[in-house]
């Protein structure tokens, strides 16, 4: 015995398609064993580490800390495995707490009955110690739980996040159909850009791909746009943790670079530009945002990267013009890198070649392909 705590096992979830993004990212910030699986990707360290990952991780949706495993093939089982956590260094009776859950293959099939469960187990525990319980807020809990059940196997986790961590806090207001931040990360991450050379993109709408690429070259942790994270909230986060928490922001603070390459915004849309200028203001970069078709976008000087988000759905795929239009601008791109967002089969067909490489990714329920080329 060396000492050394056992190290806890945590699980960033992230968008279909984007766990190997992720992976490559957690594994930078120099995270250990890490791991893609469905849905996210596992990591293990001290609370610490993932403090970091919430602060820095980009594409993560949500960090979560396993906290027990236990077979849960009924109720009951549920409620006492749920009850041998000790609580207590979360949840006190003056704090709030909400419970979801997910489950698969096995005796316990109504999630609303697993979340009830799990929260009486935790409610009944504290109530029995001190006297009193904590309440249910499911819009704004002090402590989220997650449990998840596959075939009568259940594990139990806390959400550190709070917040989904794509809330960044800079997107004042939307157009229709905007990326969510995490989504616009893994496709920079996935379009192979360096964050060095110049970036496009061409129908920026509210800004989303801009922003996140000057974020990511200026190297400001995404983090540090909001005020707090659900694990700040915790009973046991004291003041000391909170001393520790404002060093790790300080430390994320003074990384920041100012040599970033030139990042570029356009849209046909004034509306849009007026968005994302707003945005991109609340996120303290400087992306040149103009109004533009498409049709008007120039090589860039050096080459670079387009990474782009057109619109889709039925109703364009059927009226071939915009996609024929976007084709023709972007393959004159020569040198570049261009990596297209398709919602739509339309899209790949308006350029009659095939992508050099493609990955499967969900626009929220929109299958999509990030299209690669290098033009
Ligand atoms: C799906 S939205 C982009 C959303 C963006 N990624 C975001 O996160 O807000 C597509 C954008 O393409 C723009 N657009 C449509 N036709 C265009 C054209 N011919 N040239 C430039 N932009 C165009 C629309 O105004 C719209 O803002």
């Amino acid at each position: 015995m060396n000492g050394t705590p056992t190290p806890l096992a945590f699980f960033a979830t992230a968008a279909k398609g984007t766990e190997g993004a992720l992976r490559d990212e957690l594994r930078e910030l120099r995270l250990y064993h890490v791991r893609a699986d469905r849905g996210g990707v596992h990591f293990e360290g001290r609370w610490e580490d993932a403090w970091h990952a919430c602060l820095h991780s980009r594409i993560a949706l949500r960090i979560l800390a396993e906290l027990a495993r236990f077979d849960a093939p009924d109720g009951e089982a549920l409620y006492d495995g749920v009850r041998a956590v000790d609580w207590s260094p979360y949840l006190t009776p003056h704090q709030t707490l909400a419970v979801s859950a997910a489950c698969r293959s096995g005796g316990l099939t109504h999630t609303g009955f697993i979340s009830l469960k799990t929260k009486d187990a935790v409610v009944d525990q504290i109530r029995d110690r001190v006297g009193a319980r904590p309440s249910v807020d499911r819009k704004d809990p002090d402590v989220s739980l997650f449990v998840h059940i596959v075939k009568d196997k259940a594990t139990l986790y806390l959400d550190l996040a709070g917040e989904s961590l794509h809330r960044r806090g800079y997107r004042a207001e939307h157009l229709e159909a905007p990326l969510k931040e995490t989504l616009a990360a893994a496709i920079l991450r996935l379009s192979g850009w360096d964050r060095a050379t110049p970036l496009v993109d061409p129908m920026c709408g509210s800004g989303t791909l801009a922003i996140e690429a000057s974020l990511w070259a200026a190297n400001v942790a995404p983090g540090l746009l909001r005020t707090r994270f659900g694990f700040e909230r915790w009973a046991c986060h004291d003041a000391t943790a909170a001393a520790r928490m404002e060093d790790i922001r300080r430390i994320a603070r003074a990384a920041r670079r100012d040599d970033l390459p030139e990042i570029f915004g356009r849209d046909i849309a004034p509306a849009a530009i007026d968005l994302a200028r707003a945005n991109a203001r609340k996120a303290g970069v400087q992306p040149r945002f103009a109004i533009a078709p498409i049709n008007a976008l120039e090589p860039l000087g050096p080459v670079g990267f387009v990474v782009v988000n057109p619109p889709y759905g039925a109703r364009l795929d059927a009226d071939t013009s915009l996609y024929d239009g976007m084709a023709w601008s972007l393959q004159r791109m020569r040198g570049h890198t261009v990596a297209v967002l398709a919602g739509s089969p339309g899209i790949e067909r308006a350029f009659r070649r095939g992508p050099d490489r493609w990955q499967l990714l969900y626009n929220g329920d929109i299958e999509c392909r990030l299209l690669i080329w290098a033009m």
